[in-house]
């Protein structure tokens, strides 16, 4: 049956009655009203459903939400401070990083981790990093462009 889980997310405690089954991403998108982290695939293929957990990447679609309590849970509406973007936002816009914008959320959040993690140093490596984040569209080398720019 459903329970009440208590999610730290973007800095607030949120409570969410959610089954043991539901994961993470179906809780933010429809029992959260944080439908900046979306679902393309639901299996762990695509990428757009990327958050951080504790700083870390993972795919949302693969975590369940129970499993996602007493830690830190980062999402595409907890990058900006206020009225000022993150720097990989505004490398995004700078750069031309999306087309359709549908994976641009995941595309932000990997690329996030990715400088954080020391994994952009070259184009080779970056790319690498990224490839678990699929873009319809094809900004590829705008994206890397992005990721690349906030690496420094
Ligand atoms: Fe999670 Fe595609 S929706 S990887």
């Amino acid at each position: 049956g459903a329970t009440d889980l208590t999610l730290r997310i973007n800095g607030q405690v949120r409570t969410v009655r959610a089954e043991p089954r539901v994961t993470l991403l179906d809780a933010l998108r429809e029992r959260l009203d944080l439908t900046g982290t979306k679902k393309g695939c639901d299996h762990g293929q695509c990428g757009a459903c990327t958050v951080h957990i504790d700083g870390q990447r993972v795919n949302s679609c693969l975590t369940l939400a129970v499993m996602a309590q007493g830690k830190e849970i980062t999402t595409i509406e907890g990058l900006a401070k206020g009225d000022e973007l993150h720097p990989m936002q505004e490398a995004f816009l700078k750069h031309d990083g999306f087309q359709c914008g549908y994976c641009t959320p995941g595309q932000i959040m990997s690329g996030v981790a990715c400088v954080k993690e020391g994994h952009a140093k070259t184009d080779d490596q970056a790319r690498e990093w990224m490839s678990g984040n699929l873009c319809r569209c094809g900004a590829y080398a705008n994206i890397l462009a992005a990721v690349r720019e906030v690496a420094g």
